[in-house]
């Protein structure tokens, strides 16, 4: 088991003391109360995933922010699944064990989070799912259970958005002058709903954006920039230039691309038109460079910040309230689209 400790720690937490706080108007009452020491346990299906290793740090830095602003001293352990949903679940009895007041789960599969939400619900320990959404009747099973990820749909309609957008604008882009637009898409993994859901809906936005396409072919490479690689140097082979437009359902496999097609030695005038989704540091470069047409910002400091906010609640037994949980359980950050002449703004405020 890989853990990643990033344990932030201050001098109140190291002396576990009590302190005089001043409440309700601050008064002549001073009422003693001892400093919580929070506790959050965080697993990841698996650490080299790009966007998932950005969510994470920005977790871990909302982490330092708050516990500055706040004065309660918040230790976050992160754990590495390593994509064995039966390591997951080792992992958060240890949290449990451990004494999280809170954990924070990126289930390795997301049809199998039982084991997980039974032990939290016999140890009354609440459960923030992340990023690999759970089905909603699983969800349901114990009311300290609660999801934050993103609309996956919107991301799909807008990377769809996107390609209609740079077909209809970009003569260059219909290389073999037909009228269609010849695709393949490069899919993560398979049963993930943002795959599922971002193929869907990007080929079903160009079609409804007048643009007449047709699928040569597509290939599953599990969010992987090197297995999207092999995959497209595949297609590459078998299509060559038939291709005019690479759907990929995240930057790393958008990435991969572009390696097969500089392995290739093709020069970039003759590359098909390339969409990734997630906006990670890599992706927004290639953006910029003009690599790929674009892509579509998956927001992962909303995303960091919510869970944050949401686990600093819930173990310090502060109100919900402000958080704005759709049925109580549910925190879904929108998506942003992303060209190079918007893409300053992500990598400078974000
Ligand atoms: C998606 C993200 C992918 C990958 C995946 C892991 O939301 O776009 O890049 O990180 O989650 O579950």
């Amino acid at each position: 088991m890989t853990c990643i400790r990033a344990a932030f720690k201050s001098a109140l937490a190291a002396c576990g003391f009590l302190l005089c706080v001043c409440l309700g108007g601050c008064g002549k009452n001073n009422i003693e109360e001892e400093v919580k020491n929070i506790k959050i346990g965080v697993t990841v299906y698996d650490q080299y995933d790009t966007f998932v290793s950005q969510l994470i740090d920005r977790f871990n830095i909302y982490a330092s922010d708050k516990e500055a602003e706040s004065g309660i001293a918040i230790n976050v352990e992160v754990y590495n699944a390593a994509d064995s949903q039966s390591t997951q679940n080792s992992q958060v009895e240890t949290m449990i064990d451990d004494g999280c007041d809170v954990v924070c789960v990126n289930l390795v599969d997301r049809t199998e989070p039982t084991t997980i939400i039974d032990m939290a619900e016999k140890n009354d320990v609440p459960v923030i799912f992340f990023n690999r959404e759970l089905v909603g009747e699983d969800l349901e099973r114990w009311d300290k259970l609660y999801y934050v990820g993103a609309k996956a749909f919107e991301s799909g309609i807008m990377e769809g958005e996107i390609a209609a957008e740079v077909f209809k604008t970009d003569a260059d882009a219909d290389r073999n002058k037909d009228g269609i637009f010849q695709y393949i898409v490069l899919e993560g993994e398979a049963g993930h709903q943002d795959a599922i859901v971002r193929t869907e809906y990007s080929v079903s936005t160009i079609v409804d954006k007048g643009v007449e396409v047709e699928k040569l072919n597509y290939a599953i490479a599990n969010w992987n920039r090197a297995q999207a690689q092999t995959k497209m140097s595949q297609m590459l082979g078998e299509y060559g230039d038939k291709i005019e437009l690479v759907l990929a359902n995240n930057d790393d496999m958008a990435l991969g691309a572009i390696d097969a097609l500089k392995a290739a030695e093709i020069i970039p005038e003759k590359w098909p038109v390339i969409v990734g989704i997630d906006g990670t540091d890599v992706g927004l470069e290639a953006v910029k460079n003009k690599e790929m047409a674009g892509t579509v910002y998956n927001d992962k400091e909303g995303q960091a910040k919510a869970m944050l906010e949401l686990a600093y609640e819930l173990a310090t037994g502060g109100s919900l309230n402000g958080l704005e949980l759709e049925d109580g359980k549910y925190i879904r950050l929108p998506y942003e689209k992303v060209r190079a002449e918007d893409v300053d703004e992500y990598t400078h405020n974000k």
